[in-house]
């Protein structure tokens, strides 16, 4: 198998293709609506902490993995421990969260591509916020809608996946990302002349007390910096798996982080100037691309084709991320299962695709809070007014993902033998000094961190009166 093993045309190439996995909806449509809702600057500055001392350490430990075992992340686990070893299991649980993840991702990233359409058609124009809202509503309740835009998006993820690493994955991502940072340039570019720049940069880069509360936000941070940086699943150990075993891990992880990071910025230095321009409030929650954004489109001169370019770049974003989900759970298949390229991603495919069609019945009305959602009271019973979007999107994004980077780091710091931890972060790279910090990091914050934000999902900060509600 190693000698077949796929490898990047080029260090350029795996940059792009991982900074493509890290910068998705997590960055353009969450990130600027949490900001929002945690009241600006101070949680940007805990997220920016979170991500230089939590992610980029984790994301170093999962290219560290892949880099080092030349494999995806069950079997390359195995070959850092033993045949049989229970750490396997951080690879089986990063392979299950994929199919979890992609399953609403795609969903999400369909009703980008619906607004791609809406906007092309210039359907904004003069609407009032009652009738973008019913826009939403009506659309995301529509079963037929919905479906088929998440099957388009399963089906060109797919097409991408299935023409393998360099020829699919890596070339998409030369020519989606470089795309996506042109979009992102423009957008900014004409926020920058609107009345609400000043506002919006005061909003996101200067204190503010009002809607913020240290222990809330932080944990939101936290939580946030391993969905936007794909962490906690193996991701990063599958794209690491094509990397040669010289290629710098540290220049590498902190490149993606930083563009993941100034695409994130940037995405609030789109959003909030329209918001802020045409007098909306930044912390309408989910909603805030859906609904604000399209009101504001439809009052900006030339607002269709502003409102097409935002969309768009929501959708290459996505396409880039999804691509990845899929890589992990086809890449096990192939690897593990001997399955051919083709037989993995199809299935994987599939099956995902079977796994969002609830998702795509669900989510709209219920995650706007209008509506119902029965279908998932059916599964979970009392699911605490979540529908299946709902939970597969907390368990996923809270529990999920920060149990697989504990383990993944605590695997790095103290399984993998000190000799191979050493010489695997050195080789091929001048930054060697920095080794130590990065062990300490692992073995002592990142655990912490991620073990406060399982305290706080059980209640006990609220239990011992800590989260300043
Ligand atoms: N990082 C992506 C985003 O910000 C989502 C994503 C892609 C992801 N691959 C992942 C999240 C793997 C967790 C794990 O939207």
């Amino acid at each position: 198998m190693s000698e077949t093993r796929p490898q990047w045309g080029s260090r350029v190439g795996f940059i792009l293709a991982a900074a493509g996995s890290a910068v998705g909806l997590g960055n353009i449509w969450k990130f600027p609506y949490i900001t929002g809702e945690n009241g600006g600057g101070w949680f940007v500055l805990i997220y920016l902490v979170c991500i230089a001392v939590i992610g980029l350490p984790i994301m170093m430990a999962e290219i560290f993995i892949g880099r080092t075992a030349q494999n995806s992340p069950v079997g390359a686990i195995r070959s850092l421990s033993r045949p049989g070893s229970p750490w396997i299991g951080v690879g089986w649980l990063g392979v299950l969260t994929a199919f979890v993840i992609l399953s609403y991702y795609s969903v999400i990233a369909g009703w980008a591509m619906h607004y791609v359409f809406l906007s092309v058609e210039g359907g904004f124009a003069g609407l009032d916020k009652t009738q973008v809202d019913t826009i939403f509503a009506e659309f995301s309740a529509d079963p037929m809608r919905s479906v088929f835009w998440h099957v388009l998006f399963m089906f060109i993820t797919f097409a991408i996946v299935v023409g393998g690493v360099k020829r699919g994955v890596e070339r998409s991502a030369r020519i989606l990302m470089p795309a996506l940072c042109l979009m992102m340039v423009a957008l900014v570019i004409h926020s920058i002349g609107s009345d609400g720049f000043k506002p919006a940069l005061d909003f996101v880069f200067a204190p503010h007390n009002e809607n913020f509360h240290w222990g809330p936000a932080t944990l939101e941070a936290l939580g946030h910096a391993f969905f936007t940086l794909s962490l906690g699943m193996g991701a990063m150990i599958t794209y690491g798996s094509y990397l040669k075993r010289d290629d710098d891990l540290v220049t590498t992880s902190v490149t993606v982080c930083t563009l993941d990071t100034v695409i994130a910025l940037l995405a609030c230095m789109v959003i909030f100037p329209i918001i802020f321009t045409y007098g909306m409030e930044p912390d309408a929650g989910p909603g805030l691309v859906f609904k604000s954004l399209p009101l504001a489109f439809g009052k900006m001169a030339g607002g269709a084709i502003w409102a097409t370019v935002f969309f768009l770049l929501l959708t290459f974003a996505a396409l880039t991320s999804g691509i990845s989900l899929l890589e992990v759970a086809a890449s096990y298949f192939i690897d593990e299962r001997g399955w051919s390229r083709f037989k993995a991603s199809s299935i994987c495919a599939a099956v995902i695709l079977l796994m969002g069609v609830p998702t795509a019945l669900s989510a709209g009305t219920k995650l706007f809070g209008s509506g119902f959602a029965q279908m998932t009271s059916i599964v979970f019973g009392e699911n605490n007014g979540k529908d299946w979007f709902g939970v597969f999107d907390y368990i996923s994004s809270n529990w999920m993902l920060p149990l697989g980077g504990l383990f993944i780091s605590l695997f790095v710091a103290w399984r993998v033998s000190g000799e191979a931890r050493e010489r695997g972060f050195k080789s091929g790279t001048k930054f060697d000094r920095m080794f130590w910090g990065w062990v300490f990091l692992l073995r002592f914050i990142v655990p912490f961190g991620v073990i406060a934000v399982f305290l706080n999902l059980i209640g006990f900060f609220d239990l011992i009166g800590l989260t300043g509600e």
